[in-house]
């Protein structure tokens, strides 16, 4: 039996403003390493100071595990980059992107460090693949959900979602961990949400429009894209794309039916992710949003234009989207 009270508390409570509006700000790879890019916060800190967002959501690929690594590592390396927020006193969650699961600390146990914050309100779905899974309501005066921020946890690559696909003699590999012999795209390695997490949207969906009498409107945000962010990039005049495409999309393999879940479900306008630096586009397709962040982080390969978050704001029964630069906090 699904307990809703407990699915939508959060630590601090996300209410509208006083002008009945919310504005959430999404900062994906900011995949520093040791050695952190000395632009990288002070950019970050200037965007927020601009924005002023209500939440922020780190969009995964939040640390780059293959080099910061161990347990004092990551506690450096977040005690470097997290006060930025903290000392703002914004409320912020984080999703997990393919690079946080390269450190030797499991994604579980990163939550430890992370839940350390006084403002991080990152949450965790127990029974469904991945670790942040979760749900954060927008609350309207009398305490009520009037706007969902839906989270997945897209985890490593496809073969720690799907485990027949595992090439055991080769796990270490990242390239080989797959028996998809025909594999016709080398570098969609990577995942999308599987049916047991559609299933909990979905459930707590139905659960929540049962409870309030109507669906709630929200949106999602994921690591990688969904399969069908490529036919955005493939169609970008009937999509009426808007902004960067110069990188390869790295997607998953395989469509895992994300997107038509959420279609056939119809509460969800828009799907944020993050993954690509260097692409940052907007599109739309069967009337749902596609949104691309840039890249949070100066260290990660990438195009210097394109770094920064990208703004949501909530208001009136509208969801808008821009790109919020680093190259124009200085203007
Ligand atoms: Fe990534």
């Amino acid at each position: 039996m699904m307990n809703l009270e407990k699915t939508l508390e959060t630590k601090i409570p996300l209410k509208l403003r006083a002008d009945g509006s919310f504005k959430m700000l999404m900062v994906s790879d900011i995949q520093e390493q040791t050695t952190i890019d000395p632009r990288t916060v002070p950019a970050f800190a200037a965007m927020l100071d601009r924005v002023r967002p209500d939440l922020v959501i780190l969009g995964g690929d939040n640390v780059d595990g293959r080099y910061v690594k161990t347990e004092a590592e990551l506690r450096t390396y977040f005690a470097a980059i997290l006060p930025a927020l903290e000392a703002r006193g914004i409320a912020w969650a984080h999703i997990y992107g393919n690079h946080d699961y390269d450190a030797d600390v499991t994604p579980a146990d990163q939550m430890a460090i992370y839940g350390s914050y006084p403002h991080c309100i990152t949450k965790t779905t127990p029974g469904i693949p991945g670790v942040t899974n979760y749900v954060l309501p927008v609350l309207d005066e009398a305490g009520e959900p009037v706007f969902l921020i839906w989270a997945f946890d897209t985890q490593h690559y496809l073969a720690d979602q799907i485990p027949i696909l595992a090439d055991k003699e080769d796990v270490k590999h990242k390239n080989a961990r797959y028996k998809l012999p025909n594999r016709p795209i080398p570098q969609h390695k990577f995942a999308s949400p599987v049916f047991e997490q559609q299933m909990w949207y979905w459930q707590t969906s139905c659960a929540l429009e049962e409870k309030y009498g109507r669906k709630i409107p929200g949106m999602m945000v994921m690591h990688v894209a969904p399969w069908e962010f490529s036919l955005a990039k493939e169609n970008p005049a009937e999509t009426g794309l808007v902004g960067c495409t110069e990188e390869k999309l790295s997607l998953s393999s395989l469509n895992t039916g994300i997107f038509t879940t959420i279609l056939q479900r119809g509460d969800v306008s828009c799907i944020a992710a993050g993954h690509t630096h260097a692409d940052d586009f907007t599109a739309e397709y069967c009337g749902i949003t596609f949104a691309l962040d840039g890249c949070g982080g100066y260290t990660p390969k990438g195009n210097d234009e394109c770094r920064g978050g990208r703004l949501f704001t909530w208001k009136d029964g509208e969801l808008t989207t821009e790109m919020i630069r680093y190259i124009d906090n200085e203007k």
